[in-house]
């Protein structure tokens, strides 16, 4: 492809200077503006990678005419609705992982992007990694005869994140199944070659842990933030219209 692609983010936080660190390495792509409501965020992505255009709204960011792709990187509450305005305004979407806070979201983004007829991708990456790849090369060929069970396993071994909304279910909507969980189920359902599920079931714990900080992780953390991440907040509408947090 020739056409230089010109991206947006929404959201500027971590996931997203890391995006556009990437995207630094990849020709034909340009990081063109950002959203954030953080003024310390949107400055910090600015000085590193100097976007055109910068907004507090990202409804200015998709009133651009001239933005091809948008890149959600907003906490997970505020996945679904700037995506389906972007797919909306006709610019393909990645959005991060957890597509979205539950499966209606996710139907209405997936809608969205076949209406619009744009890429709607989701931040999953591991997929693309030279193990993920083989085994999904040697499934295919029938390496392992029929896949009848798959495992899945993911230790985060610095214990519970800190930063962030990680500990604000309202934001958040889950713990480590919405946030490392679907990375190792995503990734497990490429491999095998994406069945078609006959039906699910899960059960999750609300209980976050109640280590002390220093056993959390090796660059102490103040306990009050620590001590935040185990408790769930709750109470705010789960309406995709609440633009704001
Ligand atoms: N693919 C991966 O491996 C991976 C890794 C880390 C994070 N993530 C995902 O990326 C998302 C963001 O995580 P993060 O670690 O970058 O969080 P972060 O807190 O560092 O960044 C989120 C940013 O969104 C901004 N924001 C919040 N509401 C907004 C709004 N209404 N409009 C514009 N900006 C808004 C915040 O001010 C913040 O700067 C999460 O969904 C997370 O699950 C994915």
């Amino acid at each position: 492809m020739n056409k230089t692609v010109r991206i947006g983010f929404i959201g500027a936080g971590g996931i997203a200077c890391w995006q556009a660190e990437q995207l630094k390495k990849i020709q034909g792509a340009q990081v063109v503006a950002a959203a954030d409501v953080s003024d310390i965020a949107l400055e910090k992505f600015k000085k590193q990678y100097n976007p055109p255009h910068v907004f507090k709204d990202w409804k200015q960011l998709l009133a651009m005419p001239d933005l091809d792709a948008v890149s959600v990187c907003t906490p997970n509450k505020m996945h679904c609705l700037p995506t389906l305005a972007a797919l909306k305004a006709g610019k393909h979407v990645l959005v991060e992982k957890p597509m979205a806070m539950n499966a209606n979201e996710a139907k209405a983004m997936v809608d969205a992007a076949r209406k619009a007829k744009r890429l709607l991708q989701i931040g999953f990456q591991w997929r693309f990694t030279p193990a993920a790849q083989l085994l999904r090369k040697r499934v295919a060929s029938g390496s392992f005869g029929d896949i009848l069970y798959v495992r899945c396993q993911a230790l985060r071994r610095r214990g519970i994140p800190s930063w962030g909304v990680f500990g604000r279910k309202d934001l958040q909507g889950g713990g480590p199944m919405i946030d490392i969980g679907v990375h190792i189920l995503e990734m497990a359902h490429f491999i095998i070659g994406a069945p078609k599920p006959v039906s699910a079931s899960a059960a999750c714990y609300t209980y976050l842990g109640d280590k002390k900080p220093a056993a959390l992780c090796s660059w102490g953390i103040g306990i009050t933030r620590a001590t935040r991440s185990r408790t769930w907040r709750s109470g705010s509408s789960s309406s995709p219209t609440a633009d704001r947090w």
